[in-house]
């Protein structure tokens, strides 16, 4: 893939372009039109492939807009087919697909939502998570058990450490303060903060980073068992 591109949307979502090298133009999780349309007009005003991680509004609402606008294909997950209108193919966990010409394998998520799916390129390495795994964080448990989101992570963990993690929302800073705090000695992850605070100051993305990267800091992806996840979740929901 190419031309990887992150637009920012709503108050912190991040909706991501990129190009199949067959030249397909896919969008992931347009939350909302306007901002993928004006990207859209430097680029041809094409569009062919919309995937969705899961069903909320801030990943689906331009989804019938942009499909009816270019033309595009909704692809998304079938554990929410009854949740997200409009979807032309329907993708499940454990299969390998064909994007263009590129492997698309389809990771069955559950926990954030019951059909949350992740998107894992193997040629390109890239990782579009939604929210699931944000950068040092982890998305919030609104419709599965703690158990389900730990072995949902823990699934994204098997993955190789250069994988590229794009993921919906920019809770980096937030997330880094967090982890800052249940593991005050780490000097490492401190500089980190400093490092994602100037970041953020000069309003930059921290997306993407990279599997190593979460594996060695994220609080969420380093939880051994269910109790250990369960207890970060619950202390970072009252954080
Ligand atoms: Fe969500």
């Amino acid at each position: 893939m190419k031309n990887i591109t992150l637009i920012p949307a709503l108050s912190d979502n991040y909706i991501v372009y990129f190009e199949t090298n067959d030249g397909l133009s896919v969008i992931v999780d347009p939350g909302d039109a306007s901002p993928v349309e004006n990207f859209l007009k430097k680029k041809g005003e094409k569009l062919d492939v919309i995937l969705n991680t899961h069903h909320h509004y801030d990943h689906t609402d331009g989804n019938l807009y942009l499909k009816d606008k270019y033309g595009a294909e909704l692809w998304g997950p079938v554990y929410e087919k009854n949740r997200i209108r409009g979807m032309d193919k329907m993708l499940e966990g454990n299969v390998s697909y064909k994007l263009g010409g590129e492997a698309l394998d389809v990771i069955h998520t559950p926990g954030h939502t019951s059909g949350h799916i992740c998107f894992y390129f193997p040629q390109s390495s890239v990782l579009f998570a939604g929210d699931t795994l944000f950068s040092l964080g982890c998305g919030r448990v609104f419709e599965g058990s703690m158990e389900e989101m730990h072995s949902s992570l823990q699934k994204l963990n098997l993955l190789p450490d250069d994988t590229a993690v794009y993921c919906g929302h920019e809770y980096t800073l937030s997330n880094v303060e967090f982890a800052t705090f249940l593991h005050p000695d780490d000097h490492d992850l401190r500089e980190e903060l400093n490092s994602i605070q100037k970041k953020r100051d000069k309003g930059s993305p921290t997306i993407p980073s990279s599997l190593a990267y979460e594996k060695r800091f994220n609080p969420f992806l380093k939880a051994k068992t269910p109790g250990e996840f369960s207890r970060a979740r619950e202390a970072k929901d009252n954080f």
